[in-house]
C-alpha cells in the first residue's frame, strides 16, 4: 500500500506538494469515487487511479537479476512444501522480479530473474531460440552412438528433441558434458541423457543466451550490466526501448 500523493509524485504527474492540491481540488478518483481528504492508501496494480479522468499507471523500473542458483532451491514462486524459494536469496532485491524459465530443484546455475514480462516471454518463447549451455555430469564415458543421437535429437515423451551442441569437458569416472539446446522443455537435459541410458548426476546452467554465469558463487546474486540488458534484448530482437 503506498500513499495517494507519493502514488500520484511517483508516475511523474506532479510534486508531493502539487499532488496533494489536486487531491484537495478534487480532480483524483480511486476506484471511481473522488477523494479529497488527505492520507489515503492505494494498492498500485490493484486500485485504479485517475486523473481528470484519465487513468494513472506507475509503471517500476525494470530490474534484471542473475543469481547462482544453488541445489536445493525451488524456481516457482508457490511452493505447495514450502521449500525454500529462489526469491529468498535475493536479499537487497526491493522490486518483485520473477524467474524467467525454470530449473529443477536439484539442478544449480544461472537463473535470470526480472519484472521485464516482455524481455522474459521472448527469452522463454520457443521462436526466439535463445541457446542454453548445461554442465550434465554422468558416470562412465558416453560412447560416440549416444553422443550422435543427443547431437541429432533424442525420442521423448513429449517429442523429438531439437538437434543439440554437446561436448565432453572433464573425463574421468564421472565425466562433464556440457550440452548447448535452445528449447527449455521440463527437465529436457535429463531426459535427454536418460534416454541414451546415462542419467545425469548433477547438473548446471553456465549460460543463458549471451548472460554467462561466470564465478559468481552459489547462492549469490548480482544486477546485470547495461551492456549486458542491452545484448540480452538484442539476442530476442527486443528493440523497442
Ligand atoms: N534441464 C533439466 O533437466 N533440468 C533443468 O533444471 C534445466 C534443464
Amino acid at each position: 500500500m503506498e500513499r495517494l500523493h507519493k502514488y500520484l509524485a511517483r508516475a511523474g504527474l506532479a510534486s508531493r506538494r502539487q499532488a496533494e492540491e489536486m487531491i484537495k481540488q478534487g480532480r483524483v478518483k480511486v476506484n471511481g469515487a473522488i477523494v479529497r481528504e488527505m492520507g489515503v492508501q492505494v494498492e498500485p496494480g490493484r486500485d485504479a487511479v485517475s486523473v481528470d479522468g484519465a487513468l494513472v499507471i506507475v509503471k517500476d523500473e525494470p530490474v534484471y537479476v542473475l543469481l547462482h542458483k544453488p541445489v536445493g532451491v525451488v524456481t516457482t514462486m508457490n511452493d505447495p512444501e514450502k521449500r525454500k524459494k529462489v526469491t529468498d536469496l535475493l536479499k537487497g532485491v526491493k522490486t518483485r522480479v520473477y524467474p524467467v524459465g525454470r530449473l529443477d530443484y536439484h539442478t544449480a546455475g544461472l537463473l535470470l530473474l526480472t519484472n521485464d514480462g516482455e524481455l522474459a516471454y521472448r527469452l522463454t518463447h520457443p521462436k526466439y531460440k535463445v541457446d542454453k549451455v548445461y554442465q550434465a555430469a554422468i558416470q562412465g564415458i558416453m560412447p560416440e552412438d549416444a553422443l550422435d543421437k543427443l547431437t541429432k535429437g533424442v525420442l521423448l515423451e513429449d517429442g523429438v528433441s531439437a538437434p543439440a551442441k554437446i561436448r565432453r569437458i572433464h573425463k574421468g569416472p564421472a565425466s562433464v558434458y556440457e550440452i548447448t539446446i535452445h528449447e527449455g522443455r521440463n527437465r529436457q537435459v535429463r531426459r535427454m541423457f536418460e534416454a541414451v541410458g546415462f542419467p545425469v548426476t548433477a547438473l548446471k546452467r553456465v549460460s543463458f543466451g549471451p548472460l554467462k554465469l561466470g564465478d559468481l558463487p552459489a547462492g549469490a546474486w548480482r544486477y546485470l550490466e547495461d551492456r549486458e540488458i542491452q545484448v540480452l534484448k538484442k539476442a530476442c530482437r527486443y528493440t523497442e526501448f
